[in-house]
């Protein structure tokens, strides 16, 4: 596999339901290296992330998040965060030393995709104007830690895959 000094390292930031996941998966598989998402590793550890705000709180899990973000980070590979990690300083921080690609969807392709969701987040009346505003919110941080962004509204995840593949490629 790989680890903290393998030059293929990558990390995708980006707005719910930008398809950091499936895009990440594809990518890592091309460079032949693992994929990490840090919300699979906080849910094997903790719980479902719905249960996780419910409980213990938001900050609470962005602090769970910072130390999954950390650990993935040090074994190195393809690495996808959840879209409220950059909300944290000391993630921004980590970041920093990283390639980092931020994804982005419009909110008409965002729209069918959080149909039915269960991100905490989004609960309750008008998910898409929700999304809406924390993306707003969050912009900002997505683009100090990101060095190029992709755009995944329309094309096939495949190709926006062999994009950044090439892009990282080029980073070397
Ligand atoms: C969150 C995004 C989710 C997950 C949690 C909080 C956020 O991940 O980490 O529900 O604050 O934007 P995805 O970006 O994979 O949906």
């Amino acid at each position: 596999m790989t680890n903290a000094a393998d030059p293929l390292t990558l990390v995708l930031v980006g707005p719910m339901a930008a398809g950091k996941t499936s895009v990440g998966r594809r990518v890592a598989r091309r460079l032949g290296v693992q994929f990490i998402d840090t919300d699979k590793r906080i849910v094997a550890a903790n719980g479902p992330i719905p249960e996780i705000f419910a409980e213990q709180g938001e900050a609470h899990f962005r602090y769970l998040e910072l130390a999954a973000v950390s650990e993935a980070l040090a074994e190195g590979g393809v690495i996808s965060l959840g879209g409220g990690a950059v909300t944290e300083e000391a993630t921004r921080t980590l970041l920093k030393a990283h390639h980092v690609a931020f994804l982005t969807v419009n909110e008409e392709a965002v729209a069918d995709r959080i149909r039915g969701n269960s991100r905490p987040l989004l609960a309750g009346e008008d998910p898409v104007e929700r999304w809406k505003r924390i993306f707003e919110e969050r912009r900002g941080w997505y683009a100090e830690v990101a060095s190029a962004t992709f755009d995944t509204s329309r094309r096939p995840m495949q190709k926006i895959a062999d994009e950044i593949v090439a892009w990282r490629r080029e980073q070397q």
